[in-house]
């Protein structure tokens, strides 16, 4: 029998070619996203979250084998919080009982480099305690100004990563067997960064930001093949990292400070 894997935003970017990929392994998916997909599901709204779990039991039969959470958006607003950390935890914890049924079940999200960069320490305290209604105020008021709009995403991803490390050793996650993972992507060549690197200096402008000494600017399969190998079979201990596939910018920003 096939593995079964779900991956949320699974019509654009990453998750369509984490999508093609697996599909060429022969791997079957469950596609999630707001259109396009087997499965349509708004995860930035509870009614969404919950219609994704119903759908995914209904056409898995129940049983699934690994969780991709792709879908993100990087819009300077409240829907990128409800989308990026509680959709994305959503997806992530209300999916995990239908692993339940695996022999190898497995779990990744896809964060982003731009967790490095400055955040708003108010509102990845609002994600942290999962106080959804407040963060999503919070960042209306980040919102009003461009200089502080840009710090939802990046408080988002922060949020995010921290989630993974604070959940992962724990019983629902490593103590069910079950990998947890995060990749943090640098820029990747998807919709989402399209209008930031149309032209030659764009391109240049945003590498100084986002340095990736290694290849550059990099298409969405390098990160599929990497969310493809924490999800498989070979991975049985990684746990709790945040992977990035960056072309070297967190080495860069952050030298050796990490270890
Ligand atoms: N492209 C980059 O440079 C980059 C870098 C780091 C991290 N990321 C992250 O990678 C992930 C994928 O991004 P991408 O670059 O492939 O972008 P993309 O815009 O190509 O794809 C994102 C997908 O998520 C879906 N989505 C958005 N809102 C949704 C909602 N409410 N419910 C369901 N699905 C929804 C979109 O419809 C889209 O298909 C995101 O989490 C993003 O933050 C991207």
């Amino acid at each position: 029998m096939p593995r079964i894997s779900v991956i949320t935003g699974s019509a654009s970017g990453i998750g369509r070619a984490t999508k093609e990929l697996l599909e060429e392994r022969g791997e079957r998916v469950i596609g999630v996203d707001i259109h396009d997909a087997e499965v349509v599901a708004d995860l930035s709204a509870a009614e969404g979250r919950g219609a994704l779990v119903d759908a995914v039991r209904k056409v898995s039969g129940g049983r699934i084998d690994a969780i991709y959470a792709v879908a993100g958006l990087a819009v300077p607003g409240p829907a990128t919080v409800a989308v990026n950390f509680f959709g994305a935890v959503a997806t992530l914890e209300k999916l995990r009982p239908l692993l339940a049924g695996s022999d190898a079940p497995r779990a990744v999200v896809v964060s982003s480099m731009a967790a490095l960069m400055a955040s708003d320490e108010e509102l990845v305290a609002l994600l942290t305690a999962g106080d959804e209604q407040a963060a999503m105020a919070r960042a209306e008021v980040l919102a009003k100004e461009p200089a502080t709009g840009g710090l939802i995403y990046s408080s988002t991803k922060l949020a995010l990563s921290r989630w993974v490390r604070r959940q992962a050793a724990g019983p629902e996650w490593a103590g069910a067997g079950i990998p947890l993972n995060a990749v943090s992507p640098g820029v990747i060549a998807t919709p989402m960064t399209a209008d930031l690197i149309d032209t030659e200096q764009e391109r240049e402008g945003l590498l100084k930001v986002v340095p990736m000494p290694l290849n550059g600017i990099a298409e969405p399969i390098v990160v599929a093949r990497l969310l493809a190998w924490l999800n498989s079979l070979e991975n049985t201990h990684l746990c709790g990292q945040i992977v990035y596939v960056d072309g070297g910018s967190d080495v860069v920003l952050r030298g050796d400070s990490v270890w």
